[in-house]
């Protein structure tokens, strides 16, 4: 009986010292001491055992199962060691490794324009006004004075999305819509989008962004425009750059006139970017009509108003050296990363 009991610590112990995870650890600990184990079957004989000696043989396998208990009891502990080992070997960081790169967004230069341009004007006291992508006839075409006939009405040369309504073609609509609801002094430029059936080309695109001025006060002239102008040329493109106007109609402006800059690549010398002509169009300017002032009640014989306006792609292809429009609204990574 004795014997049988060593055997089984000892082969318990071998089997123990092999075991290495939970499962099975639990399985060993049922064939050791469970209820199918030989210990238990042992137990079960001491029926069989002569009253006297069943005191001691209960004894024994009680001592037995305490110690085999026991044995089970130390191993747990040493694997959960183990795992707990192995668990903080594997998520060790190692503080020598280089770090990830990461990518580092930029601006558009568009965005980096506009911002530009608002803060030049920003800086004259303008204040910014707003209207509406989606414009009906009266403000984008009626109260600007444009004819019924006028061609840029037409549909190979407009959007339109419904009957009365349109993708403004200018912000000159804002022009409208400001001094609808002011009165002089009037003193506000608009961003935006514009939207025209153009084919897109090397300068052409159907969506393309303006600055609108418009300026109305008593006295304001021609002069006041002229010196707008030429501060914020200066202002964007260094000051040795020139602006100028030259004759021009526009149905909303008297006397209406085209805006020029020196040309910021020869200085006015003459190269392939001007055309050899030393100078680069840069948008519309005029003093607001009369009429268009009545329109929006405001009194013409008080007050009087310049107004202008300007592409600001333009004004981005420039000042970032891009030859081709188009790659403005590509958003070719390759591209874009240039400016970041
Ligand atoms: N709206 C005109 C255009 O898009 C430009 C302009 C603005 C002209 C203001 C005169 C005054 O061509």
């Amino acid at each position: 009986m004795k014997e049988k009991l060593k055997q089984i610590r000892n082969k318990a112990e071998s089997e123990l010292k092999l075991i290495t995870t939970k499962p099975e650890l639990l399985n060993a600990k049922s064939k050791i001491i469970g209820k199918k184990s030989e210990l238990n079957s042992l137990m079960k004989n001491i029926k069989d055992v002569a009253p006297e000696d069943r005191r001691e043989f209960g004894q024994l396998i009680n001592e037995t199962k305490n110690y085999l208990q026991d044995l089970i009891d130390k191993r747990t502990i040493f694997i959960d060691e183990l795992i707990y080992k192995e668990q903080v070997a594997s998520s060790r960081i190692d503080l020598t490794m280089p770090g990830r790169k990461t990518v580092q967004g930029g601006l558009h230069p568009l965005t980096k324009t506009w911002r530009e341009v608002e803060d030049t004007f920003l800086s004259m006291g303008f204040e910014i006004a707003d209207g509406y992508d989606v414009e009906d006839e009266f403000h984008n075409f009626d109260a600007l004075n444009t004819p019924k006939d006028h061609p840029s009405r037409n549909l190979a040369d407009t959007f339109y999305v419904g009957d009365d309504l349109l993708l403004r073609t200018q912000t000159s609509t804002v022009q409208i819509r400001t001094m609808e609801n002011n009165q002089p002094p009037i003193r506000i430029i608009a961003m935006g989008r514009c939207y025209r059936n153009d084919k897109m080309d090397a300068s052409h695109s159907p969506v393309f962004h303006q600055v609108e001025a418009l300026v109305v006060d008593e006295n304001i002239s021609v002069a006041n425009l002229k010196d707008t102008l030429n501060i914020f040329a200066k202002t964007m493109f260094g000051k040795n750059t020139k602006s100028r106007i030259r004759p021009h109609f526009f149905p909303f402006t008297e006397p209406s006139a085209e805006i020029d800059i020196s040309c910021v690549n020869c200085g006015g010398s003459g190269c392939r970017i001007c055309k050899n002509s030393g100078w680069l169009e840069m948008g519309g300017a005029g003093m607001v009509d009369p009429s268009v002032l009545e329109t929006c009640g405001i009194d013409p014989e008080k007050y009087t108003g310049y107004a202008f306006g300007l592409g600001i792609d333009r004004i981005a292809m420039l000042k970032y050296n891009i030859p081709d429009i188009r790659v403005l609204f590509e958003n070719d990574l390759r591209f874009l990363k240039q400016y970041r």
